[in-house]
């Protein structure tokens, strides 16, 4: 399949949207984010020409640094980590003019007077119209003091000053009841529709395009039932370990880390009624009432929904690595689980009876976001015995990342005198369809929000709801210590994932 246009998904960004003249302040500009992701996003925007002339930066930390330094350290940033891996001197040039930096506590109202003189500094000197996107990429615990901060220094909803909106990255909460509070903190100072709580998932092109293939096309909506689908796996491999997040991750796990956020949201695109429109509000409707359908995992039966696992020495890619606990900053006897299988079940018409399983896990032997619907069996079988028995059920495989693309595995007679099946692709590639990268997640989603569009971004009840599902697995447990490390680095995780299909009589595929 190859496309007729030579970059449609920038040419449609072009002709479609433009962005307002704008101030983004990041909130954490020292930290990692703001070098590997923001500014490097940010950049390209502008290298695109999808950002304003009249745009600025503004970086918000606590160490001492000049506008100069900030400018050089971001630099480097873009040079190190964006894809080009390289500067275009042009187009920094009139980018750094736009680059701002101010030392400052969080918790300090001074520093907001502060930042309120140098914004509006700002405006006069770049146009940028009184326009702010507020970033908050500090640890967690700053975001309410920084949200009450800004409330009080008449900077989240100045008076007739063009728009304010709010990033909040993740994580969003650590529990049910730490993310409702950071919530209601929230909105005692936002309305919900200036804030945008960033799940950079659904910034990647694939979960975008998932909504494109199930409601563009008319073919598969009429299959995307309990009719036709036995079962759906979605699962979500890293290779890599913690690396120098062990102090984080250690607190967290991949329940709270990827799965009640990334992988909830990439699950409720695919299970979601059609939206009547394209619009934020539209689409993350359905996504939560979908979501609502969740049937609660019962704290006393957790073990038959979902399994648990960490990871003990082994080797990935040839190499060899150190288990979980030997990692930097990580207890020695720690019960913080690096892998987790789910089993779910929804409680409504369309999906009555279909287990979705879920996995995520970091050391896994390669890197690999997929969702695969598994379809049932042909009713009735018109082959001999052994031709049937090498049939397979259809499975459609979305490839989130990497070689993001679209593949349905179908039987197909081997060509002969006697009548063989033999399973093959049918395939759709972004790279050899389309001929352009995907753009970085964090382009879309800042784009988007500058734009003033939220939607891809979590809504206030999705955040929650993730929360709830996994909250009585959470909590159950905790009760019971864990029999870890229980699977190798570079294996594809714990047995007992294995047989929570296999009692079912289904396997987890290997991608
Ligand atoms: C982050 C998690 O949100 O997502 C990390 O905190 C994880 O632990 C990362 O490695 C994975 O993102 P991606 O885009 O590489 O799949």
């Amino acid at each position: 399949m190859t496309s007729t246009n030579d970059n449609p998904l920038r040419e449609g960004v072009r002709l479609e949207r433009t962005a307002d003249p704008c101030t983004v302040i990041i909130f954490g500009a020292s930290g990692d984010l703001t070098k590997r992701k923001l500014v490097p996003a940010l950049y390209r925007l502008t290298q695109e020409g999808l950002l304003p002339a009249e745009f600025a930066i503004l970086g918000f930390a606590r160490s001492k640094m000049s506008h100069d330094e900030f400018r050089a350290r971001m630099k480097d940033a873009i040079a190190t980590y964006s894809e080009a891996k390289s500067v275009d001197e042009t187009v920094w040039e009139s980018f750094a003019k736009g680059i701002y930096y101010l030392a400052g506590d969080i918790n300090n109202p001074e520093s907001y007077k502060e930042m309120s003189a140098l914004l509006d500094q700002i405006d006069g000197e770049r146009g940028t119209a009184g326009n702010r996107v507020f970033y908050l990429s500090t640890s967690p615990t700053f975001y309410s003091e920084a949200v009450a901060q800004l409330g009080a220094a008449g900077l989240a909803r100045p008076e007739g000053k063009g728009w304010t909106r709010i990033i909040i990255e993740k994580p969003f909460g650590h529990s049910l009841e730490s993310a409702r509070e950071l919530n209601v903190d929230v909105a005692k100072v936002f309305n919900e529709d200036q804030v945008y709580r960033i799940d950079h998932y659904l910034g990647k092109e694939t979960v975008q395009n998932l909504m494109v293939f199930r409601f563009a096309n008319g073919i598969f909506e009429p299959i995307w039932n309990r009719r036709y689908i036995d079962h759906v796996q979605i699962t979500n491999a890293e290779s890599i370990g913690v690396e120098d997040r062990g102090g984080y991750y250690d607190t967290s796990g991949v329940l709270r880390d990827m799965i009640q956020n990334h992988v909830f949201q990439v699950l409720s695109h695919v299970v979601m009624e059609p939206p009547m429109e394209f619009s934020a509000g539209e689409v993350r409707d359905e996504k939560i009432k979908a979501m609502r359908a969740v049937r609660p995992i019962p704290r006393d039966r957790v073990n038959e929904f979902v399994v648990r696992g960490q990871y003990g020495p082994g080797s990935v890619g040839g190499k060899s690595a150190a288990g979980y606990r030997e990692e930097k900053d990580v207890k020695p006897e720690s019960a913080t689980e690096t892998y987790a299988a789910l089993k779910l079940y929804f409680d409504n018409w369309r999906w009555a009876g279909v287990p979705f399983y879920l996995r995520s896990a970091k050391r896994m032997p390669k890197r690999v976001t997929e969702i695969a619907i598994h379809f049932k069996q042909a009713p009735h079988m018109l082959f001999s015995e052994t031709t049937a028995q090498q049939i397979e059920p259809n499975v459609l495989v979305v490839r989130i990342q990497p070689d993001e693309g679209i593949t349905m595995r179908i039987g197909a007679k081997v060509p002969g005198q006697v009548t063989r099946i033999r399973w093959v692709n049918m395939d759709f590639r972004y790279g050899a369809s389309f001929g352009v990268a995907s753009p970085e997640a964090y382009e879309r989603l800042l784009l988007d929000c500058i734009l003033g569009d939220a939607t891809l971004y979590a809504r206030r009840d999705m955040t929650e709801r993730g929360w709830e599902i996994v909250m009585p697995i959470l909590e159950a447990w905790q009760e019971a210590k864990p029999d870890f490390p229980n699977y190798e680095a570079g294996s594809w995780g714990p047995k007992a994932a294995d047989d929570l299909l296999e009692r079912e009589g289904r396997r987890w595929r290997r991608p």
